[in-house]
């Protein structure tokens, strides 16, 4: 099946201009206590996800087929959430077993509840990933970090840790985007910022940037010897705000200007941001028809 290209020559354009050179960075421990105390910005990503892409292919599905499973695969899952990839993936596992790894103990506990009673053997450890000193020497066929390798403090030592559990042959994907993903909601929001004149210090990029689908190939080329990069595109629709406006601001802390305490902006402040973005976004769907998001993600393959 061809993969549908959003990638237009404005889009490229758009992004030269808007997006910014540095990127917000979180500590891991702002990730486990703020954003994944609970699962609820999972959820509402996940949802948003699925329910408005335009792509027939989901995102899972473009895993299953990196990952190559037969069905008897003992797969390692790093920062697995709330376990909403392992479900999908889990009847591709129905003779292998799986691992889970996580250090915010709600979502960890989400996920073993997720997959709790099926035949796949499931085990749950609560740990960084830069931790796996509980894992032996080659025990997994399959390893896999997505969309939480930002987060990881010790890159070193988790890719030389991925090393040692991975058996030969193994695969590690490692699933992020590329810094100009989700343009258009950054284009909404940094012209909502500009309105309300807020500080500079607002306008970065995804906390992604750092180690991001354009950069990550040179950093993990020091660690495996083949690295294959794998796009996966993807166009988000809204014709109604509401689902999108929660995305915005449950899912990701209004492009990250909420997503730690700041002195300097009340309730008051967001209500405003949202009520620009919301005005802007209105705008474009009675203009076009609807407000796209487009996605630019995809997966490392490394051996
Ligand atoms: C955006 S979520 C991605 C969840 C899942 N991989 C997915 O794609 O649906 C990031 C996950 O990484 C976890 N995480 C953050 N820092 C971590 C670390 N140092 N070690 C392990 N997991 C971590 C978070 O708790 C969260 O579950």
């Amino acid at each position: 099946m061809t993969q549908p290209d959003f990638r237009t020559p404005e889009l490229d354009a758009l992004a030269e201009r808007i997006i910014p050179a540095t990127h917000f960075e979180f500590p891991t421990e702002t990730a486990r206590d703020r954003f994944f105390h609970n699962t609820r910005m999972l959820d509402v990503k996940q949802h948003v996800h699925n329910a408005y892409r335009t792509n027939p292919r989901s995102m899972v599905d473009h895993m299953i087929t990196n990952l190559q499973l037969s069905g008897t695969q003992d797969l390692l899952d790093l920062g697995c959430g709330n376990g909403f990839i392992l479900e999908h993936l889990r009847p591709h596992l129905a003779d292998g077993t799986i691992t889970g790894l996580d250090n915010a103990p709600a979502v960890l506990d989400a996920a073993r509840r997720r997959l709790h009673g099926t035949a796949t053997p499931c085990s749950w450890i609560e740990s960084s990933a830069d931790d796996l000193t509980m894992l032996a020497d080659d025990s997994f066929d399959r390893v896999m970090a997505n969309y939480m390798i930002h987060y990881v403090p010790d890159l070193d030592r988790c890719f030389t840790a991925i090393r040692r559990v991975m058996r030969p042959g193994g695969i590690f994907q490692l699933t992020t985007d590329r810094a100009d993903s989700m343009l258009e909601m950054y284009d909404v929001h940094f012209e909502a910022l500009r309105a309300l004149d807020a500080p500079d210090d607002l306008f970065k990029a995804t906390p992604k940037g750092r180690l991001s689908l354009d950069t990550g190939a040179a950093q993990l080329a020091e660690y495996f010897e083949h690295v294959e990069k794998v796009t996966w595109q993807d166009q988000l629709r809204f014709t109604d705000p509401a689902p999108f406006m929660r995305f915005y601001e449950v899912g990701h802390n209004h492009c990250c200007a909420s997503s730690v305490p700041d002195s300097r902006f009340d309730d008051g402040f967001y209500a405003r941001l949202r009520g620009l973005v919301e005005a802007e976004v209105v705008r474009r769907i009675q203009a076009d028809g609807y407000f796209a998001v487009t996605k630019f993600t995809g997966s490392f393959l490394c051996r």
